[in-house]
């Protein structure tokens, strides 16, 4: 049997508009965890991708007067694929829903599903909200105020709706409560966090309709496959992306191996979608279910949910721009508590980058390697006899690398970061307590200097491991001032699981001064 293969997604990305932070937020945790079990030695498949079809985005290009396909070809070229670069995304695919590998496998499993009967020919009359591509109910329906006055809107999220009368296709949805409900509760952690995994059970225990799934009035979208009059239901296409991206209906034994899916990311909005539709869908069809769907909550900026329609999306870039990306994946890792919601501002993502970053750690890093350099000419010394304070250095790292561990297990980013700051806080604390430049000054002590730096110089090693996958660019720059690279390998090849064995960087080893890790900034908010 070949390795299981941890696999993660993001949801892929409705390409009406450039991505703001809200996007990155799910991009930025799923690349975190990725890279901490790529460490682990694990096998991972990191996967994401742009939603092409229906109507919202179909709208969008006409009214820019442009082709679908054009406006997202720009799109997808100008503005979601740069952002992977902007976050120092390392995604193994990127799966485009236009693509031919995902248009041949969406129609394998419409097959499949016509074939084992699990759709019908219906007519379907009822409310749809192009903002959320969601069929709503008459029940999610009120009259519209304020902006929206003379317009119905959706209970669920406030988007407008339309009434609509269309032939469609129909999923036998309503066949699986039961079957969803036996498996949510054998399997207590397919849907993460309690909150999202109570606000699913109870939505399906009300009972479920069958789903209507294709569209027939306009044909931005995949043709069904015995019937050319319809195009799928962007949802249940998109779903699809997960199982085509990997070689659904094209290349089979790629398929086998890598699914079921370890984790799908998503957003609050869409646990519904990814924890009722798309496992119903996956029985029907006779596949295995994915393992967890993790729903996060909602940035929120000024008090209100980030939103292009709001007009208050930030874009990544300005944050990046001043902050650098490092600093960007730490504050959302940090700050927030992945499943929940939680404000951001610029002010919040200053003070921490510099407290936290500049004073914190990056001065860490700079001092001892400027004490090395000038207490023993950049060279690594040896380490000599361990006393109380060193031995309480190791085991600070050993149960927060643990701890750090776990938390990324249970996908708690920042309880790892709490937890690796216990290492940045215990050096620093460690340094101040010990005073290498007092040490310094008595001539019969090199050993004792020698000690200290020596273990400050393992301390920062292991820190630059296990920040790594947060920050890779500080802490590969770390990597090279503690002149590892050459005894111990490429930094994204250190195994956390191993990490914390002490003393694996040698005496001897050439140190040198980093370049600031997180120069100071003058920066305000305009
Ligand atoms: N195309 C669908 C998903 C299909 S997946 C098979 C979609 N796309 S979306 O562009 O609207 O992106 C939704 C996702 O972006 C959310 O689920 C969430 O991951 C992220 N976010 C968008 N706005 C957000 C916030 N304000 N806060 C946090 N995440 C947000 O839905």
């Amino acid at each position: 049997m070949p390795a299981e293969t941890f696999y993660v997604t993001t949801p892929i990305y409705y390409v009406n508009d450039a991505p703001h932070i809200g996007h990155g937020y799910t991009t930025v945790m799923g690349d975190i965890i990725t890279r901490w079990h790529r460490q682990r030695g694990e096998n991972v498949w990191y996967l994401t991708g742009t939603d092409e079809h229906g109507q919202k985005v179909l709208r969008k290009a006409q009214a820019n007067n442009v082709s679908p396909q054009a406006w997202v070809d720009r799109l997808v070229e100008e503005e979601w694929k740069p952002l992977l670069d902007t976050l120092d995304i390392a995604n193994d695919d990127f799966i485009r829903t236009t693509e031919q590998r995902h248009i041949d496998g969406s129609k394998a499993f419409w097959t499949d599903l016509h074939e084992r009967d699990a759709v019908y020919q219906g007519s379907f009359s009822g409310y749809y909200s192009v903002g959320s591509e969601e069929f709503v109910g008459d029940d999610d329906v009120a009259e519209g105020e304020g902006d929206d006055e003379g317009f119905k809107v959706s209970k669920l999220d406030g988007s407008r709706v339309e009434h609509m009368t269309e032939d469609n296709y129909f999923f036998r949805l309503s066949d699986f409560q039961q079957r969803l409900l036996d498996f949510y509760e054998a399997n207590p952690t397919f849907i993460q966090p309690e909150s999202a995994r109570n606000e699913v059970i109870s939505f399906v225990s009300r009972g479920l309709r069958d789903l209507s799934i294709s569209r027939s009035t306009f044909d931005w979208g995949i043709g069904v496959p015995w019937d050319d009059q319809h195009v799928m239901y962007v949802w249940v296409e998109a779903l699809l992306n997960y199982a085509t991206a990997i070689g659904y209906g094209t290349d089979p034994e790629r398929f086998e191996a890598v699914w079921p899916a370890s984790i799908h990311l998503v957003g609050k909005d869409i646990a519904r979608f990814h924890a009722v539709i798309w496992p119903a869908m996956l029985m029907a069809a006779g596949q295995p279910v994915p393992h967890q769907v993790f729903a996060h909550g909602w940035l929120l900026v000024g008090g209100q949910k980030m939103s292009k329609s709001k007009a208050n999306g930030i874009r990544p870039d300005e944050i990046v721009d001043t902050f650098g990306s490092d600093a960007y994946r730490y504050y959302f890792a940090r700050a927030l508590t992945f499943g929940s919601d939680g404000s951001i501002s610029w002010e919040d993502i200053s003070a921490r980058y510099h407290s936290e970053l500049a004073n914190g750690f990056g001065n860490l890093a700079s001092r001892v390697a400027a004490m090395i350099g000038k207490y023993f000419g950049g060279v690594l010394p040896a380490a000599g006899a361990r006393t109380a304070a060193e031995q309480k250095v190791v085991d600070v790292v050993a149960e927060a690398v643990a701890e750090a561990d776990a938390a990324i297990e249970a996908v708690a980013p920042q309880d790892a970061l709490a937890a690796i700051w216990r290492i940045v806080d215990e050096l620093n604390g460690y340094l101040t307590e010990q005073a290498p430049w007092q040490v310094a000054k008595d001539e019969a002590a090199g050993d004792r200097l020698a000690t200290i730096l020596a273990t400050a110089a393992e301390g920062l090693r292991v820190l630059a491991v296990v920040l790594n996958p947060i920050m890779p660019k500080a802490s590969n720059v770390l990597w090279g001032s503690l002149g590892a690279g050459p005894v111990l390998g490429e930094l994204a090849d250190q195994r956390i699981d191993r990490v914390a064995a002490w003393g694996q960087l040698p005496a001897g080893t050439t140190i040198t001064k980093p370049a600031s890790l997180f120069p100071r900034i003058e920066a305000s908010a305009e």
